[in-house]
């Protein structure tokens, strides 16, 4: 595995595997790497020849309050990850060689960015998808993986490869979970046991608005509030928001239709830690 941490090196490699005609898939994280990131290496193994794996935890999308320097970090940890799971290149970059002093350069996409997270992280997305174009045009990828955990970033990322026609296959994983049900997170180690115990309400209520939209409802409201109570039943969990919205534009659902990929999102605290967790609501 080759370890790269300069962008000008990483831009030229991409360039040599290109010109070699090999196909380059593009695994984008912030490391403190779990089961769900190395899901997206496993994918990426089956239709691509050079595999870069990135770890670069991105100071501008995060809010000044939010956890950019308590961020999890074990960069010694994740090299032995990626390379046992197979990639062939990690790219971890420093700070200034995304950002060199003088940068200011962004890329934002209006309507779906302000959306759900967006409510609550207003800049959030700006920095996911300035950090992401400039992934895309440092490693040159034929396709990029990324894991449906994050179902609006999947919707913004595609927008975003639409918009300025990154010739760029957006490849979008299943969410891996713990086994009681807990969708993997690096934040998950910020949970205390009990919040951690707590936690898997997240789930339980995702299987519960599936199983309600399975035996017939369809009125978005009553989903939500059946998830809703369900949640906070627990003594630490804060809801910031529990929604149905169109898989494909996240725009709110008020009735689930036939024909209509319905995604249950939501966003809930446990004590500092932030939690988001989706599903998508068939209708047969
Ligand atoms: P990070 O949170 O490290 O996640 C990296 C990728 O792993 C994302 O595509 C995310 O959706 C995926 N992932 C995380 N948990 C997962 C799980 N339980 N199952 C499946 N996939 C999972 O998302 C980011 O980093 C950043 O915003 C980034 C895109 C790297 C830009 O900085």
């Amino acid at each position: 595995m080759n370890i790269v941490v300069s962008a000008a090196e990483m831009q030229t490699m991409a360039e040599q595997a290109r010109l070699q005609g090999r196909t380059i898939g593009l695994i984008p994280t912030m490391g403190y790497l779990h089961e769900g990131h190395l899901s997206l290496v496993e994918m990426a193994k089956r239709s691509c020849d050079v595999i870069i794996t990135s770890i670069f935890v991105n100071p501008t999308q995060f809010a000044p309050n939010e956890d950019f320097a308590r961020y999890p970090r074990d960069l010694q940890r994740d090299t032995e990850l990626c390379r046992s799971a197979g990639s062939t290149v990690l790219f971890t970059p420093e700070q200034n060689e995304m950002y060199p002093d003088g940068y200011s350069t962004f890329v934002s996409v209006d309507g779906i960015s302000s959306l759900l997270e967006g409510k609550f992280r207003p800049t959030h997305f700006r920095g996911v998808t300035t950090i992401v174009a400039k992934l895309f045009l440092l490693t040159k990828p034929h396709r990029a993986f990324f894991g449906q955990k994050d179902a609006q970033q999947c919707v913004v990322v595609k927008k975003i490869v639409k918009d300025l026609r990154f010739d760029i296959e957006i490849i979008v994983a299943p969410i891996v979970r713990e086994k009681d049900g807990l969708a993997m997170s690096s934040r998950n180690v910020y949970l205390s046991p009990q919040e951690r115990s707590e936690a898997t309400i997240l789930h339980a209520s995702l299987r519960r608005a599936e199983q309600l939209a399975g035996s017939g409802e369809r009125s978005a409201a009553n989903i939500v509030r059946a998830m809703k109570s369900m949640i906070q039943q627990k003594q630490n969990a804060v809801i910031d928001y529990v929604e149905i919205v169109d898989a494909d534009t996240l725009s709110a659902l008020d009735r689930i239709e036939k024909g209509i990929p319905a995604l249950a999102v939501l966003a809930v605290r446990f004590g500092a830690t932030r939690l988001i967790d989706n599903a998508l609501i068939t209708v047969r």
